[in-house]
């Protein structure tokens, strides 16, 4: 089964609408959102993460511990952190690191998790390669470094530092924490996300995220299509 967890609704809906499948929802005693469907030759289960690190992780690890994950797919939005990059444009994230993970005082890099074998967590080499194939009409798929923290970007200088430090293309709030729990129960992921805005590099980052959030989203789910089809 290929898992696709999206942290809003918004971008569940846009992922289930580029596919055109129908989904069938699956109860649950908790307030986990499962939906299954059958696309092509794949049997896929979506999930609804919610936002932040702590959400992507607990739902991350209800889908491994529920169904038999061959992949893991996270799709969504994210902040630009590069000045070649705007709005619309896909990040196919290389590897993942929680930018907000910050044991400095021991003499840890920032981002570095205490006691862990890596500091950043790889996308898997297959779905890398394919995604590497994919073009979108009149936008960049790149494939790049993404950071998540439990923070909204919207600041110039914040951005500024996270591309520098981290050399990383776009934040966003979920991705490292599922490339984490997927890295810890050794599950292939890959992380796609569409550029909603600017993460306060234009001053604007909050009002261009509302604007933009479900065209973007639009982007990075038929980069997934793309993707399915390759796989
Ligand atoms: N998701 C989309 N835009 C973001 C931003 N600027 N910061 C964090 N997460 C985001």
């Amino acid at each position: 089964m290929i898992g696709i967890i999206c942290a809003m609704e918004e971008e569940l809906t846009s992922i289930v609408r580029n596919l055109d499948v129908t989904t069938s929802h699956i109860p649950s005693k908790s307030d986990f959102d499962v939906y299954t469907a059958r696309y092509g030759r794949h049997e896929l289960v979506f999930i609804l993460c919610g936002i932040g690190k702590v959400n992507a992780a607990i739902h991350t690890q209800m889908l491994i511990d529920s169904y038999s994950i061959e992949y893991l797919i996270n799709v969504g939005v994210a902040g630009s952190l590069s000045a070649d990059l705007t709005f619309g444009d896909v990040v196919v994230a290389s590897d993942l690191v929680e930018h907000d993970m910050d044991v400095s005082g021991f003499g840890l890099p920032l981002g570095q998790i205490p006691r862990m074998d890596v500091f950043a967590f790889k996308s898997d080499p297959i779905l890398l390669e394919c995604a590497d194939k994919i073009k979108i009409a009149n936008h960049k798929t790149v494939i790049g470094r993404i950071v998540s923290g439990d923070q909204f970007i919207d600041s110039k200088e914040k951005a500024e530092f996270l591309h520098s430090h981290f050399n990383a293309l776009a934040c966003e709030m979920e991705g490292a924490a599922i490339a984490h729990t997927c890295h810890v129960n050794n599950i292939p992921f890959i992380v796609i996300r569409a550029l909603s805005d600017m993460a306060g590099r234009d001053g604007v980052a909050a009002h261009s995220f509302e604007e933009l959030k479900n065209m973007t989203a639009n982007h990075s789910s038929n980069v997934v299509k793309q993707l399915l089809a390759l796989i």
